[in-house]
């Protein structure tokens, strides 16, 4: 072996830096610190519970060499059981809810792991539920190990003798409050179980999810209500063996827009990339902190990446989308059209029985350059400038010519009363769009309207 190296990935997991937060949480006067998880060589705090649960399973003859490990998973912990089996060679299936990110699917195929994609809004007991699938699976296929991070209790043991000690160990204990989103309960469980036995005084606080009934079961015993929300890997709408209310002091619920524009923040303000429940520990931190009457030194996880989600919280369009971030999109059409003081145009056409030489006369007239192409009162296509220009002057074109060779059908109709978000798509790819209202056409759309309704908008 040389000197300095690792005897293989696997040995690289854990180790992973605490850092303080400057800028994105100082509205508050205590101190917030986050693990880095997303350092872990499969992204995520799970490459921590893949190794050490199957290390087990294997030596508790629970699947022989060459075995198929079967688990329902939301990504993270598929990567970290994927590694694990490449060194050591067994099989991978996991089984994935229908919401989870692509970039997720996309890297546990990538391992070789077979993957299963099954419906997200459906009870935990349905058959065709991911709890429900995963155990079929694994009852089926020989020589498989289900191995079941919700209940398996081997995964709060990870962090028992692996991210506890590791925090103690860097930390001296130098901190009061300690925090994590929580899904499975492993993190949190396993993590205060230890830091109880050293630090007597920490509080531990757990980050539930508006939708999840955690936290609620924690404070009521209610198991009722839950409801579906966005952000992947927090929150459950059951309670996993994993988790011990005992060593968890008191809870905080965050909502799904606000830890995503915190997971961006992290990003554009701190330079530390993570993924959405990274965000809502933070989100949560920054809540509790309100609630202190002293300032504390809080710490929290950050338990994986944030190119996991770069189809989704980093994608600006996928988030005006949700509604999380403004949309110049988000306006009804006639209200655009107002503020752009062309709510009475009348909409100038040409019939298809012109030829070239009148549309270029009545554009240069009326000062247009789009002019819908009109036969028996239906919309046939568009005539544009830009569209006449080239094959006018290399010659292609005649202003003798019928206008039916050079309009295109590339249009689209929308009404009046619809939001400008409908036709995004069509303006982006700079498609003209047209706008009816009751069936007839009033108006016409480009992209030099968007921009200059951008423009005003930001003048406001
Ligand atoms: C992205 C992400 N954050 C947080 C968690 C929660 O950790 P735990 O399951 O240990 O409660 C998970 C678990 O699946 C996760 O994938």
């Amino acid at each position: 072996m040389m000197i300095g190296a690792k005897k293989n990935i696997l040995d690289a997991i854990g180790g992973t830096p605490i850092i303080k937060l400057n800028k994105v949480a100082n509205e508050v006067k205590s101190e917030i610190y986050v693990k880095l998880e997303f350092m872990n060589p499969g992204g995520s705090s799970k490459d921590r519970i893949g190794g050490f649960i199957m290390d087990r399973a294997v030596s508790a003859g629970k699947l022989k060499p060459g075995g198929t490990i079967i688990e329902g998973t939301s990504g993270n912990t598929g990567v970290g059981l994927a590694m694990w089996a490449a060194v050591n060679g067994y099989k991978c299936i996991f089984v994935m809810a229908d919401k989870q990110s692509i970039e997720k699917v996309n890297n546990l195929k990538a391992f070789g792991a077979k993957v299963v994609v099954c419906p997200t809004d459906v009870e935990p007991e349905d058959p065709r539920s991911y709890y429900s699938v995963s155990k079929r699976l694994a009852e089926t296929i020989p020589n498989s190990y289900y191995v079941n991070q919700y209940d398996n209790l081997w995964n709060r043991e990870t962090h028992v003798a692996t991210t506890g000690p590791e925090i103690f160990e860097q930390t001296k204990g130098d901190f009061d409050v300690y925090m994590a989103g929580v899904g499975t309960g492993g993190t949190i469980t396993g993590v205060s179980t230890y830091l109880k036995t050293k630090m007597p005084h920490l509080k531990t606080v757990g980050v539930d999810v508006e939708g999840s009934i955690v936290a609620q079961f924690a404070r009521t015993g209610d198991l009722s209500g839950a409801r579906s929300y966005v952000i992947e890997g927090i929150g459950e709408d059951f309670i996993p063996e994993n988790y011990d209310f005992k060593v968890i002091d008191d809870w905080v619920v965050v909502g799904d827009k606000e830890s995503f524009l915190m997971t961006r923040a992290l990003l554009k303000q701190e330079g530390i990339y993570t993924g959405g429940s990274g965000g809502a520990a933070v989100v949560g931190a920054i809540k509790y902190a309100k609630t202190l009457v002293e300032p504390k030194k809080i710490l929290v996880i950050l338990p994986d990446s944030g190119n996991r989600y770069a189809s989704k919280i980093f994608n600006d369009e996928w988030m005006m989308s949700k509604g999380y971030i403004a949309s110049s999109f988000n306006v009804i059409i006639k209200d655009l059209l107002a503020e752009l003081g062309k709510n009475n145009n009348e909409v100038i056409s040409i019939t298809d029985h012109a030829n070239i030489g009148d549309a270029v006369k009545l554009m240069e007239q009326k000062n247009v350059s789009q002019l819908p192409v009109i036969a028996d009162g239906i919309i046939k296509g568009v005539l544009s400038e830009n569209a006449l220009l080239k094959p006018l002057f290399n010659g292609e074109y005649h202003l003798s010519d019928s206008v039916s060779l050079a309009y295109s059908n590339k249009y689209r109709e929308v009404d009046i009363n619809d939001l400008l978000s409908n036709v995004a798509d069509s303006l982006l790819k700079k498609e003209v769009v047209l706008v009816k209202e009751n069936g007839k056409l009033v108006n016409l759309l480009s992209n030099i309207d968007i921009l200059n309704y951008i423009a005003k908008s930001e003048n406001i």
